[in-house]
């Protein structure tokens, strides 16, 4: 177990809800205010983070939630993606954003978004999300919407784990 003394600040809370608010403002320039939009939240990494950007969003929301994980008890992939709940409704004639906490290697989203395109008849479909490690990425995958990109550390907080903790910090922290 890391010890929470040695975990120093990367981004406050100030600076990371700042930035929420203005990446909700990208977003709702470019889906405008009028459609609906289906908000597709992965958890757990990503509750704080959707919780937080859809109190911005403008146009009619609807939320749906999905459980995967790829991390296991580590700070590296699995290199496998566990489904534990992929129960989306159909999304015909819908559009749909997927927000998740950060892309890595991509496989999390390179896996959600190829279900999603295969089984929920969507009409467009697209991924935000708050961290983008993009020096580590294997998958030919980008980001539609992204809050911040960060080099290759461990972070937690703000709905990111080590090990299931620090879940419900409201800053991002990382161990030296
Ligand atoms: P990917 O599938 O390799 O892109 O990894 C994405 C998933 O790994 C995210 O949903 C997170 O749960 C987890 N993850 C990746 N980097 C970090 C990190 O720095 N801290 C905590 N979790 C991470
Ligand atoms: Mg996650």
């Amino acid at each position: 177990m890391k010890d929470i003394k040695d975990l120093k600040v990367l981004i406050d809370s100030k600076k990371l809800n700042e930035r929420i608010v203005a990446l909700a403002d990208e977003i709702n320039s470019h889906y405008g205010e009028n459609e609906p939009l289906t908000l597709i939240c992965i958890l757990r990494g990503a509750v704080m983070f959707f919780t937080e950007l859809s109190k911005h969003l403008k146009m009619p929301v609807k939320m749906e939630f999905v459980t995967l994980s790829s991390y296991g008890n580590s700070e590296k992939s699995t290199g496998k993606v566990k489904a534990v709940n992929l129960a989306i409704p159909d999304l015909e004639n819908q559009k749909a954003l997927i927000v998740e906490d950060i892309i890595d290697t991509g496989l999390t989203l390179d896996f959600l978004l190829k279900f999603i395109k295969t089984n929920c008849k969507v009409k467009d479909v697209k991924l935000a999300v708050l961290f983008d490690k993009k020096c580590a990425r294997k998958f030919d995958i980008e980001p539609d919407f992204s809050a911040f990109e960060i080099d290759d550390k461990f972070i937690v907080g703000f709905g990111l784990d080590y090990n299931g903790f620090y879940r419900n910090l409201d800053y991002i922290g990382y161990f030296e």
